[in-house]
């Protein structure tokens, strides 16, 4: 592959990254506004393919030289009704679709075009489910519209929106910074912080989930900007600094629970504080066996670009 060629294979890469993170916001924001139903289940496991692609791509730009991001493009707010919902993610899909197919004849590496093939295929079933889902989306409405409706929520305290709000930009920024260290520490010779991290990652989109349902069960609209994203250039840097983001969210979830007022969404920051501890205590003993980091040369700074380097395909 020429030089011009890799650049403009790893600029289409980013675009699809960026894509496929904004897939995973948009499905889950629906799936979460859905409550809790099949229909919301079945959307919650597109995201997750949406998150494998994500992963598969990032891992590739890693690969190809390029600088993986965690910028978020397009994502479709709009609609008002789960099968406005659907018909909108069937317009991603095919947009999803046609890069897919443009992106697959311009990649020269095989093992490339074969992972583009597997997402490409997976986008075209995508397309059809939500299709489905529009239909089955309709009929729930005509029926809910029938029906005298179930009791609307209370209304929510400002100290249990305020705690839900930080939890879910929390979870968000967490789901992102473990999947990017995951991607990036997936080549070194001992996956398992690779692994555990892309563990800890899936048990965060959880906790945005608990915490997003219940903010979208009171007719709220969840904050989806992420908190800031840390990425370290080595291992034991990494964890350094998700321990950090373990140990703040522990004490903010803890300042949250002395003031929250709703038992039920105590519960559900209660469950999040508990594995967060879990987490902390999980990346001490991982950081314990990472590999020491290398002294900087002087002047030397550390980035993604040096790990990239170490890389094999
Ligand atoms: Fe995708
Ligand atoms: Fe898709
Ligand atoms: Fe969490
Ligand atoms: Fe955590």
């Amino acid at each position: 592959m020429t030089p011009i060629a890799n650049d403009a294979i790893i600029k289409a890469l980013r675009a699809a990254a960026m894509d496929e993170h904004a897939a995973i916001i948009q499905y889950l924001r629906h799936a979460y506004m859905m409550g809790e139903s099949e229909l919301a289940c079945e959307i919650e496991g597109v995201a997750r393919d949406e998150m494998r692609h994500f992963w598969i791509l990032s891992r590739w730009i890693v690969k190809l030289g390029g600088e993986p991001l965690t910028d978020r493009g397009f994502t479709d707010f709009g609609g008002a009704t789960p099968p406005e919902w659907m018909e909108r993610n069937v317009q991603a899909e095919d947009r999803a679709i046609a890069m897919y197919r443009e992106l697959i004849g311009r990649a020269n590496d095989p093992d490339l075009r074969a992972d583009i093939a597997h997402v490409l295929a997976d986008e075209e079933r995508h397309r059809g489910q939500f299709v489905d889902f529009g239909v089955e989306a309709q009929a729930e409405l005509a029926a809910a519209t029938e029906s005298t409706g179930a009791a609307p929520e209370a209304p929510i305290a400002v100290v249990d929106k305020e705690a839900l709000d930080w939890g879910v930009q929390h979870e968000y920024a967490a789901l992102l910074q473990y999947l990017m260290h995951s991607f990036l520490l997936h080549t070194q010779p001992n996956c398992e912080i690779s692994d555990q991290l892309e563990l800890q990652a899936i048990n965060e989109m959880q906790h945005l989930g608990w915490l997003g349902e219940e903010l979208a069960g009171h007719g709220i609209e969840l904050p989806w900007t992420p908190h800031p994203v840390e990425v370290p250039s080595d291992a034991a840097s990494m964890l350094e600094s998700d321990i950090r983001l373990e140990q703040g969210t522990s004490a903010m979830y803890g300042q949250f629970l002395t003031q929250m007022t709703d038992p039920k969404l105590k519960g559900v920051v209660e469950d999040a504080h508990g594995q967060e501890l879990y987490h902390e205590s999980l990346f001490n003993r991982l950081l314990k066996r990472a590999p020491q980091k290398a002294a900087p040369e002087p002047g030397k700074t550390w980035t993604i670009g040096s790990l990239k380097q170490k890389e094999t395909k």
